[in-house]
């Protein structure tokens, strides 16, 4: 009886001591948030572990996720889901039903998971195309690209590159009942990163004849220079993305490379090549004061750069969107961008959101002080939080009134 009860004890100490987590107080649901985040850690830690032992990638044992929230199409009054491939890329397709006359908007949607996790059948991502379909009287195609380490760069960039040019095809939107004047391309974090690729590139394409109106990015990740801005120092332990799973997402985008991963952890992959781009993400130029606080700007010396390592497409502009010239800016859509405080990759789209203005960009830059990275897809039963909501909703209203 009084072993039973140390172990009891010894045990809830453990199991408090590794769901707790200093939170600040700026963030509502917190104890909710250390449950779900130590149930994140406890699936990574299994990741590692079975890793470790050999048993499998660390990114396949963190697809159980995925895999657990997946829904089937299932059309309801409201919208008609299908599965289908658009040029042989798998995408899901929600249509509004009714007959509401006119033309309707249509928004190209990538799902975040880092490149490597994550799924357009998701239920939270099923939810929120349903709700945009719904509320915005909108086609949403939502892309379920391919996903490392199986594939790499540039692989999830053209699957969602193909998705896009294909739908804007004169045929397409006339099938869909789109107006080629209205359709957005939008993501959440690796989601992000892809659109606002996506956007870019789209725009310098000589077989493309419809235009994107609007890319909305939803705290992207958005550059390769430098994982030590202040975001990346101030939320390196913030649920429920830590720095160094952000940053193994970007080494597992580009290589299963080990020493890659290694020298990205050290913020030191720096190679030739990116010395003439790091003032494209040199946040003590594009960062407002607020957010540069008393952080010190220290990119390692690019004179002692190692370039025997080099990975191909590290600071490619399809993979870093924010590493290419004003001039490229320019031309670009109107943008929705945005970040949470409690976030490494706040300031990757706080820098996108200022460059873009200071190049002549419509931008509305949100940022959301008391919310953290992921929110946006804690939206369905047992992980929902009321910020979500909130962002959510935030965004479909924006849609709303200019796409
Ligand atoms: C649903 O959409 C598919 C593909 O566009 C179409 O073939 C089907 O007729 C639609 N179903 C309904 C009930 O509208
Ligand atoms: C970043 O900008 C600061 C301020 O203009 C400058 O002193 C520094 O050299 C720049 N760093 C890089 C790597 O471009």
């Amino acid at each position: 009886m009084g072993t039973k009860l140390i172990v009891l004890a010894i045990v809830s100490t453990l199991l408090a001591y590794y769901v707790y987590i200093p939170l600040p107080e700026a963030v509502d649901e917190r104890l909710k948030l250390m449950l779900v985040d130590a149930c994140f850690r406890s699936l990574e830690h299994l990741a590692e572990l079975t890793e470790l032992v050999g048993f499998k990638h660390y990114m396949e044992m963190m697809m159980v996720l995925t895999v657990a929230e997946s829904v089937a199409p299932s059309s309801d009054e409201n919208v008609n889901v299908t599965d289908t491939t658009f040029n042989k890329v798998p995408v899901r397709v929600y249509e509004p039903s009714g007959h509401r006359p006119g033309l309707k908007r249509a928004v190209i949607f990538m799902h975040g998971g880092g490149w490597c996790l994550g799924s357009s059948k998701m239920q939270p991502y099923d939810l929120l195309s349903r709700r945009s379909a719904t509320e915005l009287n909108a086609v949403i195609v939502s892309v379920e690209y391919r996903l490392a380490p199986e594939h790499h760069f540039p692989d999830q960039f053209n699957d969602v590159y193909t998705v896009v040019k294909y739908f804007l095809q004169r045929d397409v939107l006339v099938q869909y009942l789109v107006d080629p004047g209205r359709v957005a391309v939008s993501g959440d974090s690796a989601g992000g990163n892809l659109a606002a690729a996506v956007a870019q590139q789209i725009q310098e394409d000589p077989e493309v004849h419809a235009e994107i109106k609007i890319q909305a990015l939803i705290y992207p990740a958005l550059q390769t220079i430098d994982f030590n801005t202040p975001s990346y120092q101030q939320n390196e332990n913030m649920p429920i993305l830590p720095k160094t799973l952000m940053v193994r997402f970007w080494s597992e985008y580009f290589s299963c490379d080990k020493l890659l991963l290694k020298n990205m952890m050290a913020n030191s992959h720096a190679t030739l090549e990116s010395r003439g781009l790091s003032n494209f993400a040199n946040w003590s130029i594009h960062l407002p004061e607020e957010f540069r606080k008393d952080y010190r700007y220290a990119l390692p010396d690019r004179e002692n750069v190692d370039s025997s390592v080099r990975i191909p497409g590290v600071f490619d502009p399809r993979a870093a969107p924010l590493l290419v010239e004003d001039e490229k800016l320019k031309a670009l859509p109107q943008a929705y961008i945005a970040t949470c405080e409690y976030d490494v990759l706040r300031d990757d789209g706080t820098m996108y959101a200022m460059r873009l203005k200071k190049a002549g960009v419509q931008v509305t830059h949100v940022h959301y002080e008391d919310s953290f990275h992921g929110a946006f897809m804690f939206i369905t039963w047992p992980t929902d939080f009321a910020i979500g909501q909130k962002m959510v909703s935030h965004y479909i209203d924006w849609l709303r009134k200019n796409l």
